[in-house]
């Protein structure tokens, strides 16, 4: 996958060994577009696939872009050493009175996955929510078809804590639902970001 260039690195939020968590922006959009275009991710990320146009995707970026919906965080990814963005990822209803958050990232291009990078930004974004936000769990899910993810969150720091069985439809086949969670109190602060190039 050829990424368009013209996405511009902002400041970067919160930064670990390779990645780097920035705001979200516009110029970020064509690349976004890229990776929704693309039916394996959409699926892996346990959405439906429509092909999705510019101009739809905007419309649906609008109200996240301007802060409008309320207790939701969303990052981009970023290579430091390469100034590329790799990726997305949120933290989204936390500001209840229960202090949870969920949690759902996507490294947009098939060939920047399995090279830890989802594993560090997972683990700033554990970082983000217990020391920024004041969350105290932050949980998701994926589906037991997908092992890499569940592999990369629980070397951030998550732990399968149940399942909804056969609850989803990848391939064509029923797959499992794994919810997972970490805890502030759990969350190991002093462990590498990432393992080493
Ligand atoms: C899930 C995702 C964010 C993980 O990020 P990543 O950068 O690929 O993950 P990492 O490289 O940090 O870690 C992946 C781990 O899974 C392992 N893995 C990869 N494929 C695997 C498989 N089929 N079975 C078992 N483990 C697998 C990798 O070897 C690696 O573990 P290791 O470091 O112990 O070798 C990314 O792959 C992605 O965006 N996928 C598409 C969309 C998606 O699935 N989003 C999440 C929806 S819940």
């Amino acid at each position: 996958m050829e990424a368009p260039v013209g996405a511009q690195m902002g400041p970067i939020l919160i930064e670990g060994q390779r990645v780097g968590l920035c705001p979200l922006d516009r110029s970020l959009m064509p690349l976004i577009m890229w990776w929704a275009n693309d039916p394996l991710t959409i699926e892996l990320d346990g959405d439906e696939f429509s092909p999705m146009p510019l101009e739809r995707l905007e419309a649906l970026w609008a109200p996240l872009l301007s802060g409008e919906r309320a207790g939701w965080a969303g990052f981009s990814i970023w290579l430091l050493a390469e100034k590329r963005p790799v990726g997305l990822l949120n933290l989204r209803d936390f500001l209840t009175p229960h202090r949870t958050a969920e949690f759902g990232i996507t490294i947009g291009n098939p060939e920047d996955r399995g090279r830890g990078y989802g594993t560090e930004a997972t683990r700033l974004a554990l970082r983000w929510a217990f020391d920024m936000l004041g969350v105290h769990n932050v949980w998701l899910d994926t589906s037991s078809a997908n092992p890499a993810a569940i592999r990369a969150y629980e070397k951030a720091g998550f732990r399968e804590i149940g399942r909804v069985r056969e609850a989803r439809v990848m391939g064509g086949r029923r797959h499992d639902i794994v919810l997972m969670d970490c805890l502030a109190s759990e969350f190991r602060w002093d462990a590498p970001d990432a393992r080493l190039p």
